[in-house]
């Protein structure tokens, strides 16, 4: 996620800022800039890290300056895409932070009027918005671009010759940091805490005007008093955002991530051009390829396409394909990389191109080499995820994937209707299970005292038991498998018993009676078994020694809200045991070798 700096003060900002920028890093970025404000503006930008923009910028003077890390939703990394970015006059220089939906929109009106926008970005509409709108009065200018804007943003705004910084936000985090005689803004606390700790929040609509002496905020028009704040965090803590782990704010943020993913993507779900499914057009196969999580999320990428679409699909490990999976011309891949750096997954893409085959990626980094190796890219919008288990980058995937198979859902309309309703409310429930975590810790201290576990599943969660049980393998240290709920009778049973607990998925859809069926064998064999189960199951409880209950969900969806829920029963399960969560040992955030 992109970063935001600005300062208005006694110092020279330059420096200032850089330090700070380097206090954002730890969120991941792909190119950064400064403008500084002195006798005029002065930008220097690029697709670098923040020590080489330090190197190469030349020294500007001036005691005020907006800077800005970006990592591009859209618009690939490089210096003319980075941030600040200028109107026509060079005069108005702006930093933002979220994603203007309207922005093609706003850019061919303002080509129309002649304004000259250079970059890619959503951004720079802003600057120009905001020059159209000037007429001696920098805060009503921004005022004025800012009705024009659907979408979110946290914005800072300098102009040459004026002595205060305008900032503004919606739907985009914004605060102001309280110095003596000097004033800072930032997206985030970390970015300012060597300097201060006392800041204020602001809310969604407000405006500020920031001098060196003084912040004034308006709502509506209307000057408000945003209280100040002690910030009591040390900078790590700051970058976790409260939370004790990485991990744990990532698992928290998915209901935003899964808000963004539909925000840049969905008004309405619409064929992607080169995915046409196998059925709707011509007989050729559709293959999706990932490894580790992502592979989980590409077989529940199958389920979901076969459902929605009635059409066969195939998932494979990538590892496994490069040695002896078949394609032919013509077929469509889908490429499922969080990182878009995996070494098993580019070589699968390089043979897939090879063989002649439209190649799709899903990735959450743009520029990455799988991105540029696509013939088509869609982008997850998780934001960088530090912690090294994949968490929220798995349930973006999920969402492109619905996204992806909801054009094509055979399903008459009243129903498809219902099914993207259910998508879009996918954050709440999503919420629901976050706020509700206390069953949860309980399950955890209680597996944390086991070395085995098993996790089964049936249909579209057989996929989420293998997740499961990936997670807890990788962060508690666990040995933990996931298995096809119909597959334990064929050779796990024994290894069942009271020392190996099973976490059984049993979703309210066509698997549920097999699934009741499947548990009482487990509990006949003395495995302990905990329950993850809809609201308003009422057999369950009667069956599993605890129950952990998840909103209940189109069945479609139920991998969502279920993997949320495991992904926080390995999280306390690791905790419980006392284990390095964010960076388990032996395992790295992208796997580069074969
Ligand atoms: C597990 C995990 C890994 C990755 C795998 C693929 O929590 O993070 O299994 O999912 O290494 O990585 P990407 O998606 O970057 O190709």
């Amino acid at each position: 996620m992109c970063g935001i700096v600005g300062y208005i003060g006694k110092r020279q900002a330059q420096p200032l800022l850089l330090g700070c920028l380097g206090r954002l890093e730890y969120r991941g970025y792909d190119s950064c800039g400064i403008a500084i404000l002195g006798s005029s503006t002065e930008v220097y930008k690029d697709a670098v890290r923040v020590k080489e923009l330090e190197k190469a910028s030349p020294q500007f003077t001036g005691t005020a300056g907006i800077a800005h890390t970006r990592w591009a939703p859209h618009g690939e990394p490089s210096r003319i895409n980075a941030h600040p970015h200028c109107d026509c006059t060079g005069k108005i220089a702006v930093v933002h932070n979220g994603v203007i939906q309207n922005y093609q929109q706003l850019r061919q009106q303002l080509t129309s009027e002649g304004h000259n926008l250079v970059s890619e970005t959503d951004t720079e509409v802003i600057p120009h918005l905001i020059e159209k709108y000037y007429n001696g009065d920098l805060e009503k200018a921004v005022a004025a671009a800012l009705r024009e804007i659907e979408g979110s943003y946290a914005i800072i705004v300098s102009m040459t010759g004026e002595p205060a910084l305008v900032v503004a936000r919606r739907d985009s985090p914004l605060i102001i940091g309280i110095g003596d005689r000097e004033n800072f803004i930032a997206s985030d606390v970390p970015a300012i805490l060597d300097h201060t700790n006392m800041v204020k929040y602001l809310e969604d609509g407000d405006i500020a005007v920031i001098t060196p002496d003084k912040v004034i905020v308006r709502s509506g028009g209307v000057e408000i008093d945003r209280e100040e704040h002690k910030i009591l965090w040390s900078v790590e803590d700051a970058q976790k955002a409260g939370y004790e782990h990485f991990m744990l704010k990532e698992i928290h943020e998915q209901p935003r991530v899964i808000r963004d993913t539909l925000g840049g993507y969905i008004s309405a779900p619409e064929p992607v051009t080169d995915l046409a499914l196998p059925g709707t057009t011509d007989s050729k196969n559709t293959l999706i390829l990932a490894c580790g999580t992502s592979y989980h999320a590409a077989l529940v990428g199958k389920y979901v396409i076969e459902q929605l679409a009635k059409t066969p699909v195939r998932a494979e490990l990538a590892s496994e394909f490069n040695y002896s999976g078949q394609a032919s011309a013509g077929d469509r891949a889908i490429v499922i990389t969080q990182s878009g750096e995996t070494a098993d997954a580019l070589k699968a893409i390089k043979r897939l191109k090879d063989e002649g085959c439209r190649v799709i990626v899903i990735t959450n980094v743009v520029g990455s080499t799988a991105s540029r190796l696509a013939d088509h890219i869609v982008y997850t919008r998780a934001g960088p995820e530090i912690s090294v288990a994949a968490t929220k980058s798995f349930i973006a995937q999920l969402i492109v994937l619905y996204w992806l198979a909801l054009p094509y859902s055979t399903a008459d309309v009243r129903k498809r209707g219902n099914q993207i309703r259910g998508l879009r409310q996918l954050p709440v429930k999503v919420q629901q299970v976050l706020d509700d975590d206390t069953p949860i810790m309980e399950c955890a201290r209680y597996l944390s005292g086991f070395d085995n576990v098993f996790f089964i599943g049936r249909g579209i969660n057989y996929p989420v038991a293998l997740e499961g049980a990936l997670k807890l393998k990788e962060i508690s240290y666990i040995h933990a498998e996931g298995y096809a709920a119909g597959e334990l009778k064929h050779g796990p049973f024994a290894l069942l018993g009271s020392g190996t607990p099973v976490v059984a998925i049993a979703s309210p859809d066509n698997t549920y009676e097999t699934m009741l069926t499947n548990i009482k064998e487990v509990k006949a064999r003395h495995s302990p078994v905990i329950a993850l189960a809809a609201e308003g199951d009422d057999i369950i409880g009667e069956l599993a020694d605890s129950v952990i209950t998840v909103p209940q969900v189109d069945p479609i969806f139920s991998p969502v809200v279920n993997t949320v829920a495991l992904q926080l029963l390995a999280y306390y399960t690791a905790k419980e045991r006392d284990c390095s969560i964010d960076f388990p040992r032996n395992l790295a955030k992208s796997v580069t070798v074969e």
